[in-house]
């Protein structure tokens, strides 16, 4: 639907979107131009680990030769956050007939600290690309909020970073093409297509703060290293008969299932890097000693807890959230081995929210 820039009102169009992080237990490891995954993968989304973003289109002094953009994070200018998101709205430019004819202020900031070993890329692009779908939305008179607008916010998300577009919807989501997935996509992400065993709903993830600091090595170039990768093919087959598995598990609330799909995702993931060319490893000795911890805690007492990793050394560890008295004993024996004794509690989240601008 076309539309007019004109009427852009001399203060500018806002928009602000809430939007959260998530943590994939299907892992996307590998891609295909144009970012498409090499496989299907789940995320759980977050709930209180999110991005707040602000945007404002007004019109370009000279319109057609946009967007022009300033871009500032928590309060301050930041240039390696301005000259990523440059790059991301020339990437996208052409799926907004808006953007070529306008200035973009936008204002952003996170709940979680910036050096908490979270990835802000899901719920910083996420949030980005819900505002400027809104913007459009008030262009072309369309309400946001529809399952047309979701999809395409979805879709401009994982443009600026693949698993971003997982964190559009709440809960589970899934996104990559697989035949047990009605209506997946390799474009955008879908929530799950059926509510998981209650067992699953009010799923806790506790992050365990290994080493807070920024990774060694991009996730960009983990995807790249997958290329000629001599276990590829295995992996991405590997990764689909998980998810049909996992599925299983979240429909039935088999957490022996679940859990020993979850950590043999999380540790093929660090297997991949461990024999790419060049080689290169993100856990920590720590990692190494939490993950043997909480597997000597799960023997002696039975309870329902189990780990993942994103590409970095933090553990991830999930649990029901009867579960959360019991694994409280074993978060506390696992701060020792924590930077400074940091853990982070989250649990599954609701999803983005659209939020008032001020
Ligand atoms: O979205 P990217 O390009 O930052 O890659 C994410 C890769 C993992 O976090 C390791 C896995 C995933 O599916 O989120």
């Amino acid at each position: 639907m076309t539309y007019s820039t004109k009427d852009i009102p001399a203060t500018g169009l806002p928009a602000c979107w809430k939007s959260p992080s998530n943590i994939a237990l299907i892992k996307y490891w590998g891609k295909l131009d144009g970012q498409i995954p090499a496989n299907a993968s789940l995320s759980i989304t977050l709930g209180n680990a999110y991005t707040v973003t602000r945007v404002s289109a007004s019109l370009h002094d000279t319109p057609g030769s946009g967007p022009e953009v300033e871009f500032r994070f928590e309060g301050e200018v930041n240039l390696s956050f301005s000259s990523r998101i440059n790059t991301f709205l020339k990437s996208i430019t052409g799926h907004f007939q808006y953007l070529p004819d306008v200035k973009l202020s936008i204002e952003s900031g996170n709940s979680f600290p910036h050096s908490a070993g979270i990835a802000s890329s899901a719920s910083g692009m996420s949030a980005l690309a819900l505002c400027l779908c809104a913007i459009e939305a008030q262009l072309q008179g369309n309400e946001t909020g529809t399952p047309g607008f979701y999809e395409k916010a979805s879709s401009i998300a994982r443009i600026g970073s693949g698993s971003a577009c997982r964190s559009v919807y709440g809960g589970i989501t899934v996104w990559g093409k697989h035949s047990d997935v009605p209506g997946s996509s390799d474009e955008y992400a879908v929530p799950l297509h059926f509510d998981p065993h209650p067992l699953f709903s009010g799923l806790r993830d506790t992050i365990l703060i290994v080493d807070p600091d920024e990774k060694k090595v991009s996730s960009s170039v983990g995807h790249g290293l997958m290329k000629g990768h001599p276990f590829a093919a295995s992996r991405f087959a590997q990764a689909a008969k998980n998810l049909s598995e996992l599925l299983v598990a979240l429909k039935s609330g088999n957490w022996q299932v679940f859990a020993s799909l979850v950590e043999n995702e999380a540790l093929s993931l660090h297997a991949m890097m461990l024999a790419s060319d060049p080689w290169f490893i993100l856990m920590h000795p720590n990692t190494l000693l939490i993950i043997n911890k909480i597997e000597e805690f799960r023997k002696q007492t039975g309870a329902k807890v189990c780990f993942t990793l994103d590409a970095g050394p933090n553990i991830h560890l999930l649990y029901p959230e009867e579960e959360a008295n019991r694994v409280a004993t074993l978060i506390e024996s696992l701060k020792l081995y924590c930077f400074n004794e940091k853990v982070i509690e989250d649990s599954v989240g609701e999803g983005p929210k659209q939020l008032t601008c001020r």
